[in-house]
């Protein structure tokens, strides 16, 4: 189905345009991010020789911006296209691109009109079904660092009550300004810099730092509600970790900003980085993506990085923040739902969806019309315009004062704001994915009335009018509700694979509730406020921006269970545990269309926090696996020992290096590129015994669709002691066409835990697309 309305998806999030550049007052000079690699053995804090002689002319005329001191190397600047050009020629230089700025959509061009997507996932049977909270799982120490738009310190959800002293092992520092004094730190927020070059405070003049800072790690609140709903606790996913505020955004974040807060992150010993940020179409040069490149040396110092998959669904390959040393989260619904009411005038009761404030009677005493019964005068508007309430279909003498009933069949249909501006008294959209996943929130309007409803409710409806000659309804004003099926569904909005980068890589990794997440907000941004009320100190959004953060809080509690973890330990866990079904037990779907979901939706599907502090088996990822990943993505030995400075004295690329080989990477799910008949594919996996008991004896289930042959070598993984590794061979063959890409799923099982892993065969590659 098209669809129905152009998405204006709130958040810095996910939404970079490539091509704008932070231009220099001069006009010919722009900011240039020039990249240099890792520290290799210089100390951390100093300049390497190379980057000081490099950075010598532009400290001489004010014109540097950042300089990479710390987990890298590199500085950005403001420089002409000629001056860029000479330094990507000097020796130690790895690349040097604009500076990008990663953006809110803009969301004022396409008018007021603004969707968003609620709610709280507190109540979720998913989540608090779990012993998440308990004194036993608690998240002690973890420190995350927030890469975001600052942090709101007075919210509730930041009280450092019950936490120990700030860990010993902590660098990181409490920047003050006039609004932000070192007070508004404590042992919740441990620390707070700002490298967002137009604004000095570490303030969250937005909402969108407090918001995700909050999910990832606020403390419990009672009684949160926005405006009545979503009624209950605020807690983050580990509420017992510290935040480290980085902001490297405002109303958007420059790659500089993001590069300076993430090496400053990595100087201050944070354990895990969390980005709700990223390009909104994918990079394929991996080291002028600033998320990619300071994640790879955050992971170099031990440092987990999770990142939003973005808001560029649900359209295929849409998945940025995708190169392997990154976690990748997608987003979903989950059972709490916000109804809108109507009732029409024979009181029959139609339970429709989406956050409004109405102040209209409850009673239905308010003329209804259907767009057709609306039409404008005039013989070019068709029927299926004015069904649809296309701007220029209806005539405002009929629209005006009435509530009308509007379908959403045509891609694109500005139906509020064409309603709104003809003076009716509310709108009955029908839309069915809509339903399910998003409620609206037309800014500066919150009270309008609308609601939306199913076809089958809107067919309903279409008849009552039909045989009524004074049809009447009324909207009433939103409440929540729990138990909504289906759920989780993924949003229509959350970015898909298959990866640009690869298609013998499988993103997003995993997905994560960012849909209607209540959270923490700054009390500088009025946008969701009811009219002359200020702005409330929680509220409702939605976005992988959201999702994120709920990944970041789980990682931080399986580190603080498993202290030697490392990044892609803890990965594994997340996503060899997660789950494929909805509560009931019924495959999960996705929007739109509500079609069964695969991998390049979920990755390895919804994080189940029964389940993922006991993974059983896992796939370990080392540094080394990045490093071949690199030498078969293309990159020479020259251009990878320059990034990966602390590389091995005698690593080379192999000689067969090619992309086909990055589907061996020993990663949690399996993805093969260029899939064909009577072509034997395989791949090699090890996994790393955890589980309680050293001796272990595993078996392999494997779910494949007909006619594709996937053996595996061994069957049985026989353990003997806790920590040992084992090896396996998947073969895939098949001597059928098949006409689009081939999912299933390999799980190893020995009663007690199961380890279920993903693939994704690919008729294609990136490059052939
Ligand atoms: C900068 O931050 C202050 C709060 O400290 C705020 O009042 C101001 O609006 C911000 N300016 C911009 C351009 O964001
Ligand atoms: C996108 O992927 C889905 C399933 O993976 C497939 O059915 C669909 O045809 C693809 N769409 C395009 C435009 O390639
Ligand atoms: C219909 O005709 C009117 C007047 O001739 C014109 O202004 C309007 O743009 C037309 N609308 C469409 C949708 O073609
Ligand atoms: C490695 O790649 C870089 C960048 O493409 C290129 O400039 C350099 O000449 C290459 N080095 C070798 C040894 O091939």
């Amino acid at each position: 189905m098209a669809r129905p309305f152009v998405f204006l998806y709130f958040l810095l999030l996910v939404l970079v345009s490539v091509t704008s550049v932070a231009s220099d007052q001069s006009g010919e000079h722009e900011v240039y991010v020039v990249y240099m690699g890792g520290k290799g053995s210089s100390t951390p804090g100093t300049l390497r020789d190379d980057q000081a002689r490099l950075l010598e002319p532009f400290s001489q005329r004010n014109g540097v911006v950042q300089v990479y001191k710390h987990g890298f190397t590199g500085f950005a600047a403001h420089m002409s296209k000629e001056e860029a050009n000479l330094i990507a020629q000097e020796p130690g230089v790895v690349s040097v691109s604009r500076d990008k700025m990663f953006k809110l959509r803009t969301t004022r061009s396409w008018s007021f009109l603004k969707l968003l997507k609620f709610q709280q996932y507190l109540d979720n049977p998913i989540m608090s079904s779990t012993e998440l909270h308990s004194s036993k799982v608690r998240g002690a120490d973890t420190i995350i660092g927030m890469m975001d738009s600052g942090i709101w310190p007075e919210s509730k959800s930041f009280n450092d009550k019950g936490l120990g002293p700030i860990p010993k092992r902590w660098k990181g520092t409490c920047q003050e300004t006039e609004d932000f004094r070192a007070s508004s730190c404590n042992r919740k927020i441990i620390g707070a810099q700002n490298y967002e070059i137009r604004n000095k405070t570490c303030r969250d003049v937005f909402g969108h730092g407090s918001h995700t800072a909050s999910t990832a790690a606020g403390a419990p609140v009672p009684g949160v509600s926005y405006y009545g709903l979503a009624l209950g606790t605020a807690i983050g996913g580990s509420p017992t970790s510290r935040i480290a505020a980085y902001k490297v955004c405002s109303d958007n974040c420059a790659d500089s900003a993001i590069l300076a807060g993430m090496d400053a992150a990595i100087h201050d010993g944070v354990d895990i980085m969390s980005l709700s940020l990223g390009p909104d179409s994918p990079i394929v040069n991996i080291w002028e993506d600033s998320v990619a490149i300071g994640a790879f040396h955050a992971v170099e110092h031990g440092i987990m990085v999770v990142c939003a998959a973005g808001n560029a669904g649900p359209s295929n390959s849409s998945v940025t923040n995708d190169v392997p040393w990154i976690t990748t989260v997608a987003a979903s619904t989950i059972d709490r739902h916000f109804y809108a009411s109507v009732v029409l005038g024979n009181n029959h009761v139609i339970k429709g969806g989406g956050i409004q404030f109405s102040s209209l009677s409850d009673s239905p005493k308010y003329p209804l019309i259907d767009g057709v019964s609306a039409k404008v005068q005039s013989h070019n508007i068709s029927d299926k315009l004015a069904r649809n309430c296309q701007a220029g279909s209806l005539d405002t003498s009929k629209v005006k004062g009435r509530i009308v009933l509007c379908f959403s069949e045509i891609s694109g249909s500005p139906t509020f704001s064409v309603i709104m501006n003809q003076g009716a008294r509310g709108l009955v959209l029908v839309n069915d994915d809509k339903r399910i996943e998003d409620n609206i929130i037309l800014e500066g309007f919150l009270t309008f009335p609308f609601s939306i409803i199913s076809s089958k409710d809107g067919n309903a409806i279409l008849s009552y009018i039909r045989s009524n000659r004074n049809p009447t309804a009324t909207i009433r004003r939103s409440g929540t509700s729990t138990g909504f099926k289906p759920a989780p569904v993924i949003a229509d909005f959350s970015s898909r694979g298959p990866s640009c980068l690869s298609h013998n890589l499988l993103k997003p990794d995993i997905t994560a509730p960012g849909v209607n997440i209540i959270a923490a907000w700054s009390k500088m941004n009025p946008e969701f406020a009811l009219p002359g009320q200020a702005p409330p100190d929680y509220v409702i959004i939605s976005g992988t921006s959201m999702s994120t953060p709920h990944i970041t809080g789980i990682a931080a509690l399986i580190k603080s269970q498993h202290p030697t973890w490392d990044h892609s330990a803890i990965r594994s866990a997340i996503m060899t545990t997660a789950v494929q079904t909805c509560i009931d037990g019924s495959p999960i779907l996705r929007l739109p269309g509500l079609e069964e979901a695969t991998p390049y939706d979920f990755g390895a599907g919804h994080v189940n926090i029964e389940q993922v502090m006991n993974p059983g088996l896992i796939y370990e990822t080392p540094i080394t696996e990045y490093y071949l990943f690199l030498c078969n993505y293309g990159y020479n030995i020259s251009t990878i020992k320059l990034i990966a400075k602390n590389i091995p004295e005698g690593f080379s690329c192999p000689k067969n290096a090619n992309t086909a080989l990055i589907s061996n990477m020993n990663y949690p799910s399996i993805a093969i590129a260029k899939f064909k008949r009577y072509t034997e594919r395989k791949v090699t996996r090890t996994v790393t015994n955890v589980g309680d008991e050293d001796e272990a004896v595993y078996e392999v289930t494997v779910d494949a669709p007909e006619h594709l042959n996937v053996q595996v070598i061994p069957e049985t993984l026989h353990f003997t002691q806790k920590y040992q590794k084992l090896s396996f061979d998947v073969i895939f063959s098949t001597k059928y066409t098949f006409k689009s890409d081939i999912f299933g799923w390999i799980t190893w099982s020995n009663g007690n835990y199961r380890v279920r892993s993903p693939f994704a065969l690919s008729l294609t590659d990136r490059s052939s697309k």
